[in-house]
Formats: structure tokens, C-alpha cells, sequence
């Protein structure tokens, strides 16, 4: 279930109503990756904002199944979806600690907006990163 990969992922616990409402906002911008016998194995939720903006809040990837590309056809489609829906600008935050996730979205054309002090709810800073979807 896509809890279990945000439990284990993104060490966070949402109640499920929340995914049913942020993905009713664009359906379209909620995918999930699944294996072979229709079981999710990663997700990408975004949401669209003000200015023709995409943003991505949750992202992650079973750690079975990571470093095998899911994560790449997942943002991939992603911005497709973003620029057939006349999106200009992709944004998302990170831990400045999460070097895996900062290499990936770097390797993607992301590069770094802002530092957001004590972003997340331990303290940690994140960084805003963003891309233009052309
Ligand atoms: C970030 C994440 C979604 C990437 O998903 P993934 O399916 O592993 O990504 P891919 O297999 O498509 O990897 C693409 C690129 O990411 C980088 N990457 C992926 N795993 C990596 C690892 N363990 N170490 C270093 N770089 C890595 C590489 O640049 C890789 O390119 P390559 O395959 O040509 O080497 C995944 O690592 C994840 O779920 N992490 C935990 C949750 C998280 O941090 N989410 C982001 C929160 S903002």
C-alpha cells in the first residue's frame, strides 16, 4: 500500500482521506508505480498551484525496488502530465540530507531556489528545488 512506502520512505504517518482529497485536486498529477501482480511500488503526488505551477509534495519508491529506474519513469511521466496541462514550473523540497533524492532531482534539471530553515517538523532544513518543464 502507498502508506507503507510513505511509513517506511518518508517516515510519515497521513491519514488516508488525505491522499483520496490531494488527489482529487489533479488526479492526473497522483501516479503510482505497480509490479507485476498490480502492487504499488512507488508514487509521485503533485499538486497544481497559483502561476501555472506543479509541485511535487510526496515522492518515493519501495526500497525493494529502488536504483532500477521506477523513480525516473515516474517523474518522467510526471512532467509529461505537467506540460500537457499548460504547467510552466515544476517545485519540491528535500532534506538538505537526502543526497540520493537531491543527485536524482539534479540529474533531472532541478537546481536549488531556496534554503528553508528548520523546514521539517525534526529541525532538519530543506532545500526548495525547481525546474522549468520545458
Ligand atoms: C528518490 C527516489 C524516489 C528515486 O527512485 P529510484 O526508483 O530509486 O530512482 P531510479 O532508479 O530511477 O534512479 C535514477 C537516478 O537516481 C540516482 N540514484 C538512485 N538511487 C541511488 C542511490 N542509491 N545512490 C545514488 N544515486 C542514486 C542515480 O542518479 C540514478 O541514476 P542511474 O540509475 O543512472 O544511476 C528513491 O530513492 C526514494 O524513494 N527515496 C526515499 C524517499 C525520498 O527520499 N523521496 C524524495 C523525498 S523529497
Amino acid at each position: 500500500m502507498i502508506a507503507d512506502i510513505v511509513r517506511d520512505s518518508l517516515h510519515e504517518n497521513y491519514d488516508h482521506s488525505l491522499y483520496l482529497s490531494l488527489g482529487q485536486q489533479w488526479p492526473d498529477g497522483f501516479l503510482v508505480a505497480a509490479d507485476a501482480l498490480g502492487r504499488p511500488i512507488g508514487f509521485l503526488l503533485g499538486v497544481m498551484q497559483v502561476d501555472r505551477e506543479g509541485r511535487i509534495l510526496m515522492f518515493a519508491v519501495d526500497r525493494d525496488h529502488r536504483a532500477r529506474g521506477v523513480g525516473t519513469q515516474l517523474m518522467q511521466a510526471f512532467l509529461d502530465r505537467c506540460r500537457t496541462q499548460g504547467l510552466r514550473r515544476v517545485t519540491l523540497e528535500v532534506r538538505v540530507s537526502n543526497a540520493t533524492a537531491i543527485r536524482f532531482y539534479t540529474d533531472f534539471r532541478f537546481s536549488v531556489v531556496d534554503l528553508l530553515r528548520t523546514y521539517y517538523s525534526d529541525g532538519e532544513d530543506g532545500y526548495q528545488m525547481a525546474r522549468d518543464t520545458a
